[in-house]
């Protein structure tokens, strides 16, 4: 479509004056768009800037169209919506997710794996209480094991600089209000004085490790990206680290917590998963531990961390039969797609079998990953760390939890059951 179309909006709730939608939508977003996408089909406008797209054919065209018609959510902050900077950037990006795939594919990945269980290991190690927030626990989890990941022995520091900023994170994650990026709140000074303190600590690592990377070559992610690329200029490399420490911190913790509410509830399945972990198959990971992968796939299809991304459109682009113009927003809801009936059977039922055998699921209406030319950079650390914390809880643990029975996830940010409570006890204690 040329960029001077008009773009043909879909129709949706005009909502009160002055606020629109939002009150609703804040109310309770799923009820809300379960309520639009009744009335209004698969896209519909949330407001005369913002589209919603449920449907998964629709989905995966604007994801394949990232870098062109569309680009990702601009930073945060940035309040003059400059997309043709955001493309700029986006550019350079996909040249450092290229140097750092070697650190991140299959088989640097599986090179984690005993770090994986050691981490785990050591931070349940002291969660018997059953009034510990599992959330929190999991984050601590997945900050040290994505620093492990990326810096090995050097990960120490990266820990506690990452905790920080995803604290001085939360207030914007929690909130849909943004104010303008110059405005000296609080709130900003803590996040850019974190942002400044986690890139400095970066930086000073890299710095390190390049003056002394040519007497010992190392093989966590730094050490292969500056393997396959030595010419990247150091603020590159310190903020493509920066991204995947981010990208592979917060959403894994939310995810692992989503894992173990799931758990908490079904007893007979942690049954199943420590016999599979007892079992001779788990002797090796290969192959890997089917029903702790099938546990984890599911819990990711009924509760989506990511469970809307966000594009922008740069030029008029058609949403199926709809368009959108330049500078729109568009919102891709993995959530309700995978608990859509006419693409899973018994879309809301937590069913690991569906998983097994052989059988698979739809391949369109499943994206907890994202997909196209942005699609999760950290999707095959994601399911190895998470299938083997899943199968290392069940085998060393029994999940004692007071609320999970009545907790209710929360749709901001990302998706997580917040608030859950649980005491991981040793078997046998
Ligand atoms: C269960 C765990 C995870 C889930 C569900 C998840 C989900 C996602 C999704 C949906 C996207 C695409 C967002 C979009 O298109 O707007 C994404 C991007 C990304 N993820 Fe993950 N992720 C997980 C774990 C990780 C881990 C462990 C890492 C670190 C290695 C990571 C690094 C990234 C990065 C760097 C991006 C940005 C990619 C780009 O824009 O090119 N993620 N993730």
């Amino acid at each position: 479509m040329a960029r001077h179309e008009q773009p043909r909006r879909p129709p949706g709730p005009r909502g009160r004056l002055l606020t629109g939608n939002t009150r609703a939508y804040e109310a309770d977003r799923i009820g809300f768009l379960r309520r639009c996408h009744r009335a209004y089909g698969d896209v519909f406008s949330f407001d005369e800037r913002t589209v919603f797209v449920i449907d998964p054919d629709v989905t995966h065209e604007v994801l394949a169209r990232t870098g062109q018609s569309f680009v990702t959510e601009l930073a945060p902050f940035d309040m003059r919506r400059d997309l043709d900077q955001a493309a700029a950037q986006a550019t350079a990006w996909m040249s450092a997710r290229r140097a750092a795939w070697p650190g991140l594919n299959r088989t640097a990945v599986a090179a984690s794996d005993d770090r994986t269980v050691e981490i785990l290991d050591a931070v349940l190690a002291d969660g018997a209480d059953p009034e510990g927030d599992v959330l929190t626990t999991m984050r601590v989890f997945s900050a040290r094991a994505i620093a492990d990941h990326c810096f090995g022995t050097d990960a120490a520091d990266v820990t506690g600089l990452l905790h920080d900023i995803i604290r001085a994170t939360r207030p914007f994650t929690d909130s849909s209000y943004e104010f303008p990026a110059w405005l000296p709140i609080p709130r900003h000074r803590d996040f850019f004085r974190s942002y400044r303190r986690l890139t400095d600590g970066l930086t000073g690592i890299v710095r390190q490790r390049r003056a002394s990377n040519a007497v010992e070559p190392r093989r966590d992610l730094l050490g292969l990206l500056l393997d396959a690329d030595p010419d990247l200029p150091d603020d590159t490399v310190t903020s493509t680290l920066h991204s995947i420490l981010m990208g592979g911190h917060g959403v894994p913790a939310a995810a692992l917590t989503s894992v173990v509410w799931e758990l908490a509830r079904r007893p007979r399945l942690v049954g199943d998963l420590r016999d599979e972990a007892n079992g001779p198959r788990a002797a090796s990971l290969t192959p890997a531990l089917p029903l702790a992968e099938a546990v984890v796939r599911e819990t990711l299809r009924l509760h989506p961390p990511a469970w809307l991304m966000t594009r922008t459109a740069r030029t008029t682009a058609a949403l199926g039969d709809w368009s959108v113009g330049p500078g729109d927003d568009v919102l891709l809801n993995a959530y309700l797609i995978h608990r859509d009936p006419r693409w899973w059977q018994r879309p809301d039922a937590f069913d690991p079998a569906r998983w097994l055998d052989g059988r698979s699921a739809p391949g369109a209406a499943y994206l907890p990953f994202g997909a196209g030319p942005r699609v999760c950079l950290g999707s095959p650390l994601a399911l190895r760390q998470l299938t083997l914390a899943t199968s290392r809880i069940a085998q060393r643990f029994t999940i004692d939890s007071p609320n999970a029975a009545s907790v209710v996830p929360r749709f901001v940010g990302r998706l997580a059951p917040a608030g859950l409570r649980a005491g991981f006890r040793p078997v046998g204690a």
